[in-house]
């Protein structure tokens, strides 16, 4: 998947975002400069200020204009939207969405792993059982804003709001968790998340290119789960997943699930893929407002979210080296994940992770 450049230099837009976005930000930027020097390749970061309080300021999301520049960048490094004097939907629409849109990131890749030291809710569940990918479809779905109201306001109102899957968006999702699954090499199983029993038509389209697209891939084991039932089974029994394939809005929801298993939103990542265009790579959680400028954020998932553009640049061996570093903070030196609770500060935890990743080899006391 990656896409190393010859002269392995990185042109990099980030965009902090709001609430605590800046402050995880720049510590995931302080581990991508010590991995940069560490492993000898060039970062360009060139930031950008869009979310809630410039859209209070001056009524704009994200133009047009910028969009374009945004296409001409190697990857997008983005922190949190979301903003509490912002209504519903404005900023998740105008910049999130559009970028997952315009850019066509028709991926979400989200790594459910449970690191050394991590506390799950899952009893008896250990790093072994935890460890498992979904690829959400990212540009289809339930999110293309799709239907409309009638009667408004009225008592015989209707809102209708549709799923568009086209045979295009589903194919190459589907291929793309076909050939991604290969690639990984864990146990080379697929499982097809759907709800074939009801949405007969959405889900009896996906279920047919899966099988088709299967053929192709007699080296991949292959697997069908209704949504509801997925989430049983991540709870239960995580240790049968290797990597899940679903549509946009089933991917939004066990994402969520999978982000508690695997120790919570400080921790989490996801990267918005586009394998013939720009991609993005974020923390899932929020803007958190409550902890904003506290410096008891945990900066993990964000610093995660910089070790999967790495791998995704084509810098393997660097990216590696940050999930170690990683590992090592989560398994010697964090008591918990949560905000405030760590034992450390945000920049302490930042610290910390660029300081083993610019090692040689990791060795802690
Ligand atoms: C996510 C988020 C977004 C989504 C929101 C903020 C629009 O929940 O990245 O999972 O629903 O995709
Ligand atoms: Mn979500």
């Amino acid at each position: 998947m990656g896409s190393k450049n010859e002269e392995r230099h990185y042109k990099i837009a980030v965009i902090p975002g709001d609430g605590t976005g800046p402050e995880v930000i720049a510590e995931g930027v302080k581990v991508l400069e010590a991995a940069s020097q560490r492993y000898g390749f060039k970062l360009d970061f060139v930031k950008y200020d869009f979310g809630g309080e410039r859209y209070l300021k001056t009524g704009e999301t994200l133009p047009d204009s910028v969009l374009e520049e945004l296409k001409t960048f190697d990857a997008i490094y983005l922190g949190a939207i979301g903003h509490p004097d912002v209504p519903p939907g404005v900023l998740e629409r105008g910049i999130l969405l559009k970028i997952r849109f315009e850019l066509d990131q028709y991926i979400n890749l989200r790594p459910v792993k449970l690191y050394p030291g991590v506390w799950t809710p899952l009893k008896d569940k250990e790093p072994q059982d935890i460890d498992f990918v979904v690829v959400r479809e990212n540009t289809e779905g339930l999110y293309c804003g799709a239907g409309g109201f009638l009667r408004k306001g009225t008592s015989q109102e209707v809102a209708v709001q549709e799923s568009i899957n086209t045979r295009y968006g589903v194919e190459r999702c589907i291929r793309f968790a076909f050939e991604y699954t290969r690639k990984r090499a864990k146990d080379k199983r697929l499982t097809l998340c759907g709800k074939t029993n009801v949405l007969t038509y959405a889900f009896n389209l996906w279920e047919r290119v899966f099988n088709e697209v299967a053929k192709e891939y007699p080296d991949i084991t292959t697997d069908y789960a209704h949504v509801d039932a997925t989430c049983m089974w991540m709870v239960k029994n995580p240790e049968w997943f290797d990597v899940i394939v679903t549509d946009n809005m089933f991917g939004d929801i066990i994402t969520d699930l999978g982000a508690m298993i695997q120790g919570g939103m400080g921790i989490a990542a996801g990267g918005n893929l586009n394998p013939q265009g720009v991609s993005m790579f974020e923390p899932i959680g929020g803007s958190a407002p409550k902890y904003t400028g506290k410096n008891v954020i945990n900066p993990l998932a964000a610093i995660s979210a910089g070790m999967m553009m790495l791998e995704y640049l084509g810098e393997e061996e660097a990216a590696g080296k940050i999930e170690s570093a990683v590992m090592e903070v989560t398994g010697k030196k964090l008591k918990s994940l949560a905000a405030g609770k760590m034992g450390y500060s945000t920049t302490q935890v930042g610290d910390m992770v660029a300081e083993y990743t610019a090692l040689d080899k990791i060795s802690l006391p």
